[in-house]
């Protein structure tokens, strides 16, 4: 008869952190209630690891606590350094590292159970069929996640070039590295008639994976490793989660299971927001052949002080700001709220419009302008906001530039055609703030610039945005 320990109790939390998981991830649905989400899902991790000590019983208590410090004070410390411009960096080294983890763990469970002892016998005669399937899957997706994240976080980072590198017939040589990764792994479950071939056949797997991590990413611009990152994130959840079945831990396959899907979710919002495939940012290539766009092709430009921003802004009725990219670089969060409370203060009507792939993480605004204490119900979805332009005096894009290129809307040619985008060309007037002519994320020119009702306002947001504030105060003086 088992103890209650291990038939009750055990058992009891492991369900309780997964029920946990799934009111964390609840939360984080939400800006309101994203803080509470988070503190669950911590919760529920850490019950999970102390629970999953606890059922091995062979740790000392000394190194459970010694574990849980040090990876609490390593956490900690890449919270509160990591810039959120990095965070995307950080989130690929995170799965890159679950990853590799559950490839290790599914490799070591194989060592222990048939190598080691020299069982003699296949791993599906030996482990059961889908303990040795979910065993190579969890090898292959695993290592496949390990390497392509550390590409991506290489690329963000910067340390390698974010152009794609496209080797000539890099599809058919992706496919016979695929091709011959599963038929490894199937003689790995099934017939590796030995303890040293299948420990040969186990490394290979994870060789193949690896090759094939970086052979998938490496063609992949920077501009697109967001949605890959998020992809990856899924493969690690799935790498987690046959991993779960190999150790039979129900909690490790409900968990792998809830990363993997919302990972996938994730990957999907940001491609439709971009008007992609997933086929497509994995194949096209894309960011790699058209040369950045530079000054020189830009005609109509007119460049104003933010002085003469200001006086436009001053008899501006509604006022809707538009944060990009360039606002997370410049850390300009704050000073946009002042200067929204400031023109609100002056009887304007003030929104904050949110386009859902703007910055270069899914709710990167949001989140910024959370920071900033924004209100909730100042910030406006691109659908909600999009018909509002049309009697909008004056929209100020604060380092933005793709997400409010028309070429999107007008140009079937452009690398951006289809992608839907904030109609911000509309309103009556349109300040940029932005430090130069230089292309955004995508590389290419941006029509809105050359508009008769633009104003381009050149320099660093927080410095411009800072002039403002300072302007509008001295008009009102
Ligand atoms: P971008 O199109 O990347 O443009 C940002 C602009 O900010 C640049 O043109 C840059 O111009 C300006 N800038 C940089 N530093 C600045 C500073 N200190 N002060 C003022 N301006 C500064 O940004 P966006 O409009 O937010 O679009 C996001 C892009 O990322 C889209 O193409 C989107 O598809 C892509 N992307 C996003 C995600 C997610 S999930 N958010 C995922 C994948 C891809 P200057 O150099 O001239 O200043």
């Amino acid at each position: 008869m088992s103890d209650p320990l291990s038939s009750v109790i055990i058992p009891l939390l492991y369900l309780l952190s997964a029920v946990l998981f799934i009111f964390g991830l609840k939360g984080l649905t939400g800006v309101r209630t994203a803080q509470r989400g988070n503190r669950l899902a911590a919760l529920a991790m850490l019950l999970a690891v102390v629970t999953t000590l606890i059922e091995l019983g062979v740790v000392d208590y000394r190194w459970i606590a010694g574990g849980l410090i040090a990876g609490s004070v390593i956490g900690a410390i890449a919270a509160l350094k990591v810039e959120m411009t990095a965070m995307p960096q950080m989130v690929a080294l995170f799965n890159g590292f679950g990853g590799g983890a559950s490839a290790l763990v599914a490799g070591s469970i194989l060592w222990a159970r048939i190598v080691e002892p020299g069982s003699a016998g296949t791993a599906s005669a030996l482990l059961g069929a889908d303990s040795a399937t979910t065993a190579f899957l969890s090898i292959v997706i695993g290592a496949v996640t390990f390497s392509g994240s550390l590409i991506a976080f290489l690329k963000l980072q910067g340390t390698i070039g974010g152009q794609p590198t496209l080797i000539p017939g890099r599809h058919v040589v992706n496919s016979l590295f695929l091709a011959a990764s599963l038929v490894c792994g199937v003689y790995l479950a099934f017939f590796a008639p030995t303890p040293g071939e299948l420990a040969i056949a186990a490394l290979v797997l994870g060789a193949l994976g690896l090759l094939l991590g970086v052979l998938y990413v490496i063609p992949i611009g920077g501009a697109d490793m967001p949605v890959i990152i998020s992809f990856l994130n899924s493969l690690s959840g799935l790498a987690a989660s046959m991993t779960g079945f190999v150790l039979g831990n129900n909690l490790l396959i409900i968990s792998g299971a809830l990363v993997g899907a919302s990972g996938l979710i994730l990957t999907q919002i940001m491609c439709v927001a971009m008007n992609r495939s997933l086929g497509n940012v994995f194949f096209s290539g894309f960011g790699g052949e058209t040369a950045a766009s530079d000054s020189r092709e830009y005609s109509n430009v007119r460049s104003y002080s933010p002085e003469e921003a200001a006086m436009v802004l001053e008899s501006a009725e509604s006022v809707v700001i538009v944060p990009g990219y360039g606002l997370a670089v410049a850390q300009a969060q704050h000073t946009a709220r002042e200067l929204g409370d400031l023109l609100e203060k002056r009887g304007a009507k003030v929104s904050y419009a949110i386009h859902p792939v703007a910055g270069r993480m899914p709710g990167h605004m949001n989140v910024l302008l959370a920071e900033a204490d924004v209100a909730y119900d100042k910030l406006f979805e691109m659908d909600a906001i999009n018909p509002e332009f049309k009697t909008t005096d004056a929209v100020l894009v604060v380092g933005a530039n793709d997400v409010v290129n028309p070429a999107a809307e007008t140009d079937p040619a452009s690398p951006i055609a289809g992608m839907p985008v904030l109609k911000v060309y509309n309103a009556g007037t349109v300040m940029v703030i932005k430090r130069s002519l230089s292309p955004g994320f995508a590389g290419i020119k941006n029509g809105l610039f050359e508009n008769d009702n633009t104003m381009m306002v050149f320099g660093d947001a927080k410095k411009i945005l800072q002039e403002l504030v300072n302007e509008v105060k001295s008009l009102a003086a």
